[in-house]
């Protein structure tokens, strides 16, 4: 990535690799060189310049600081790594002003960075609170001063103030009154009420996800499990309000940057709570996007709804009993709404209902055919779920077309997988059966790369997954 990215930005005539640096001759367009991703510098002349990128990333002195500027926002897990997304920009010379959609937007990684190269984002999520993170990383860039501004000693002062009642009959208060000890209740919904009477949205939002960033520490439940478990380890000695100015305060120096740094104002975000298999229907967007770039969701997903319970019934954005439906709506879910799904999705399978291609039908078949009654009732629906997956993600596939430029690419950075059926390890080669189904939605594939290892998710490295390709897809022209 880092010899195409020279190659497309500044139009050498020619490169040579040498150590640690790469030597392009003849540059056409040296004035993009700052741009550039995956150097810290580059030599013009005589003379060594900082890349716009390496001075971004400087407030750590980590090798790569994923969390520069607003990306520092809340967690998401399976966030995507900003500096593959600003070097696919680069390589397909995506220009201000033009428009760049992800269709699996998550906590808005790609959004954001599209935003710093003056492009403009359109983001799509099914999960409300992806929706919530994405927006407030979205809209921070035009009000930074506010941000940096915000007197958070003053705020804790109205928040220490803050009258609360949490002896509600609401579905939500009963569900927040099981899962969090009363003080610390008490403590969240005051920030919940003061940071109410901020006027500003952005600010409003911030204040309310640096809350939510750390709200299953001080939770009953067990912090670092990806699933809902009963806590057993200790609560944190900090107090929840020190812990919460500490967060805000720390977000606020890596806005602060985006000052220090001259960011200037950025372009406007939209994005939409909804099913990607939509966004062909609307209208408005039909032939409109320039460019598409996203990571989507993996066959049998991370539980990226059950993880984040908490924050969505606090923040208001789920009622918990909408958790499990909205769960088992995403692409990828492990989650079956009711029972009967299975018996019908097995009929869907077996008929091959969905006219999934044949090597993907295959593949499902044949994993349905190698199960044994000792493999356990989790692996019994690995055969239907990839096939639900594949059904799904061949919709989206429809539906993106439909709204990309003709001639325009859709990046995807997607992971292989494997699963244990019947005691055989079969390997699922997910890159190209997504391919398969692309290409008889019309696109062509363009190019498909490994990608570099790296780990996309820390504490549970169990599940993380190692292995990922780039898929380049073109809108036939
Ligand atoms: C790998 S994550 C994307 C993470 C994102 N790139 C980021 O940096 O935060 C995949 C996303 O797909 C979303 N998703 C799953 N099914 C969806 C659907 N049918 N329509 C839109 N989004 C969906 C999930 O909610 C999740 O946020």
């Amino acid at each position: 990535m880092a010899v195409k990215e020279v190659q497309s930005i500044l139009h050498p005539e020619y490169i040579r690799e040498e150590n640690d640096c790469i030597k392009a001759y003849g540059c056409k367009r040296i004035e993009n060189a700052s741009r550039l991703v995956f150097y810290s510098s580059y030599e013009n002349e005589g003379t060594e310049t900082t890349t716009t990128q390496a001075i971004r990333e400087s407030s750590t002195r980590k090798k790569q600081n994923t969390r520069y500027y607003a990306h520092g926002i809340h967690d998401y897990k399976g966030k995507f790594n900003p500096q593959i997304v600003k070097a696919l920009l680069n390589i397909f010379d995506i220009q201000p002003g033009q428009r760049v959609l992800d269709p699996f937007c998550g906590s808005g990684t790609s959004l954001f960075e599209i935003q710093l190269m003056g492009g403009v984002p359109y983001g799509v999520d099914i999960n409300p609170m992806a929706v919530f993170i994405a927006s407030t990383k979205t809209s921070v860039g035009n009000e930074v001063e506010a941000c940096v501004n915000f007197n958070i000693d003053a705020f804790m002062t109205s928040v220490q103030d803050c009258r609360v009642d949490i002896s509600g009959k609401t579905e939500r208060m009963v569900y927040l009154r099981s899962w969090f000890r009363e003080d610390y209740l008490r403590c969240l919904e005051a920030i919940r009420i003061t940071a109410g009477n901020e006027k500003n949205e952005s600010l409003r939002k911030l204040i309310l996800l640096c809350a939510s960033n750390i709200i299953r520490e001080y939770s009953e439940q067990e912090p670092s499990d990806l699933r809902i478990r009963r806590r057993k380890s200790a609560y944190p000695e900090e107090s929840l309000f020190h812990r919460f100015s500490a967060e805000f305060t720390a977000i606020q120096v890596k806005i602060a940057k985006m000052l220090e740094d001259n960011v200037g104002n950025v372009p406007k975000a939209t994005i939409y709570n909804d099913s990607v298999v939509n966004i062909g229907g609307y209208k408005e967007y039909k032939n409109y996007f320039d460019f598409a770039v996203t990571s989507p969701p993996y066959a049998t997903a991370l539980p990226y709804i059950d993880t984040q319970r908490l924050s969505l019934v606090w923040l208001g954005l789920a009622r918990p009993s909408e958790i499990i439906m909205l769960e088992s709506s995403l692409i990828g879910s492990r989650e079956l709404k009711r029972k009967s799904v299975a018996a019908e999705l097995l009929t869907d399978l077996k008929t091959n209902a969905n006219k999934i291609s044949s090597a993907s039908h295959y593949i499902c078949m044949d994993l349905q055919n190698k199960l044994v009654p000792s493999d356990g009732f989790r692996k019994q629906n690995v055969p239907i779920l990839l096939y639900r997956y594949i059904s799904e993600m061949r919709a989206m596939f429809s539906s993106v077309y439909t709204v990309l430029k003709t001639g325009a690419y859709y990046c995807l950075v997607v992971g292989h997988n494997k699963t244990t059926i019947g005691g055989v390890t079969t390997y699922i080669d997910t890159p190209t059966l997504l391919c398969n189904e692309a290409a008889e939605q019309g696109f062509v594939v363009s190019e498909v790369l490994p990608l570099e290892t790296y780990q996309r998710y820390g504490i549970h490295a169990q599940n993380a997954i190692t292995n990922e390709s780039l898929i380049v897809l073109q809108k036939q022209e």
